[in-house]
């Protein structure tokens, strides 16, 4: 039975490619192409390489049978998959940041912050007792306190390069970060032995790391 495993285009994929070149794959090819579904007839494998907020959905729908996926990605869009694993990939920290002089902003009644991730953003400043108001945006989201859209930010916060070249500090860390493998709920039953049999190859490429 095939399994389809589900691919964060962008920096997971770079740090995806020791697990990927232990399934026997060919990362400088996956990293390359601009083919979406790669096949590996011989092992079984379909490989999709996609947005990383949309891994959740395609597995949840069972057109992905396993995903690789940021804990930011899972936590922001809540979908009904399995997470089997906390994989050593992908770690980095998810934090309120802005300017050094307008951090005293935080004890303002309502406070306009700029994010990729609303959902997590209004929990967090909800369970802390304030009011947010909140602008998506869908990248470069350090320009917002640059520029005036916002207070702060809410972002990941991986080397703290994007932070330090634009002048912004970090405020408050909300949590830590780490990739995911997240397993579709039918496929966990039904193609058991071929996930475990990822798994089981995940694991032994983190032991040798
Ligand atoms: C991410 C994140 C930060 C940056 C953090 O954005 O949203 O902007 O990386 O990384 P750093 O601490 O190592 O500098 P990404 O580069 O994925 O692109 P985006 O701005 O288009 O969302």
């Amino acid at each position: 039975m095939t399994i389809t495993i589900g691919l964060s285009k962008g920096r997971l994929l770079k740090e995806s490619q020791g697990i990927l070149e232990k399934l026997g794959q060919d990362f400088e090819y996956i990293k390359t192409t601009r083919q979406l579904v790669i096949k590996d007839e011989s092992r079984d494998l379909n490989f999709i390489l996609l947005k990383p907020s949309d891994i959740p959905t395609y597995v949840e729908k069972g057109i992905i049978d396993i995903g690789i996926v940021g804990k930011d990605t899972l936590i922001e869009n809540k979908r009904d998959v399995y997470e089997v694993m906390n994989l050593s990939i992908g770690k980095c920290r998810f934090s309120v940041a802005g300017k050094p002089e307008n951090k005293e902003k935080l004890n303002q009644p309502i406070i306009r912050v700029a994010t990729k991730y609303p959902n997590i953003t209004k929990k967090y400043f909800e369970e802390k007792g304030k009011t947010v108001e909140i602008t998506k945006l869908n990248g470069s989201v350090e320009l917002a306190p640059l520029v005036g859209l916002s207070d702060m930010i809410v972002d990941l916060v991986e080397t703290g390069n994007t932070l330090k070249a634009n002048g912004l500090v970090v405020y408050e860390d909300v949590f830590e970060v780490s990739a995911r493998l997240i397993v579709n709920k039918v496929s966990y039953r039904y193609k058991d032995s071929g996930i475990q049999n990822i798994m089981d190859t995940i694991k032994a490429w983190e032991v040798e790391q």
